[in-house]
């Protein structure tokens, strides 16, 4: 834990609705959180209660209505569609609970378009033959999605968010779409990532047991965040 570091994610009184059927619905309601490099944060909460629209706001795809959420000292919840775009493409990755590949790319393919999508100058051949090897997937580089199983294609999608070394991953349910058994080997590689790589994962699911592989833990329900070790950190 490195309470003292600057936080990589900061929320300070963050609020989002959204209007359903002419009601105001509160999604987030006045959110302080604080995460640091290397945290693994697990966010549960029953269906509805801002989870996504958690995530959402700290990976740039929706704006809070009001509060402030800065990304490395960067005040992002004020940037332009085009700024969140370029921040998105640079230093956030996503891991999605049905996978999100593109089924006309190959693997190696599918993770290097993280890479063609933001121009990156950095040569990519060996970072995407280190990262199949990281997970695992070294031989099927020249498969394509519909040839994998859901934990190879999960895989693949960590794969993916992790090429152009982002500060943070994010993923809606990883593994909400897998059998336990491989569920528990996606929460292994994830806790290996955060841990080798430094890299701020924060994981929203349903299962408590998947909740302990975290080091940090949230819980969200009417749109109001409770931090679960309360002693560790606001
Ligand atoms: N685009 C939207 N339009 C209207 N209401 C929304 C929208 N997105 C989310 N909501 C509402 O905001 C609340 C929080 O939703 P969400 O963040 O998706 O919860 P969770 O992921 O925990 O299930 C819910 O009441 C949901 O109905
Ligand atoms: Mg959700």
């Amino acid at each position: 834990m490195t309470d003292s570091s600057s936080p990589v994610i900061k929320f300070n009184k963050v609020s989002k609705y959204y209007m359903a059927g002419g009601t105001r619905v509160t999604a987030l309601k006045a959110v302080d959180m604080e995460l640091h490099a290397g945290d693994f944060v697990t966010v549960m909460g029953p269906s509805g209660g801002g989870k996504t629209t958690l995530l959402n706001c700290i990976g740039g795809l929706d704006a809070p209505d009001a509060g402030e959420i800065f990304l490395n000292d960067r005040l992002i919840s004020k940037m332009s569609d085009r700024e969140l775009t370029q921040l998105r493409r640079k230093e956030i990755g996503f891991v999605f609970q049905f996978f999100n590949l593109m089924p006309t790319l190959t693997i190696w393919e599918n993770v290097e378009l993280p890479l063609l999508l933001s121009h990156s100058s950095r040569t990519s051949d060996e970072r995407i033959r280190t990262l199949l090897e990281y997970v695992g997937l070294q031989n099927r580089a020249r498969s394509f999605p519909a040839e994998l199983s859901g934990g190879e294609m999960q895989r693949v999608a960590i794969a993916r968010a992790l090429v152009h070394q982002p500060a943070i991953i994010l993923a809606d349910e990883p593994t909400g779409n897998l059998d336990s058994e491989n569920g528990v080997k996606i929460l292994e590689l994830m806790k290996k990532v955060s841990v080798e790589f430094q890299t701020t994962l924060v994981v929203v699911t349903h299962n408590p047991q998947i909740a302990d592989y975290g080091n940090c833990h949230f819980e969200i329900r009417d749109g109001e965040l409770k931090n679960k070790n309360r002693e560790d950190r606001i």
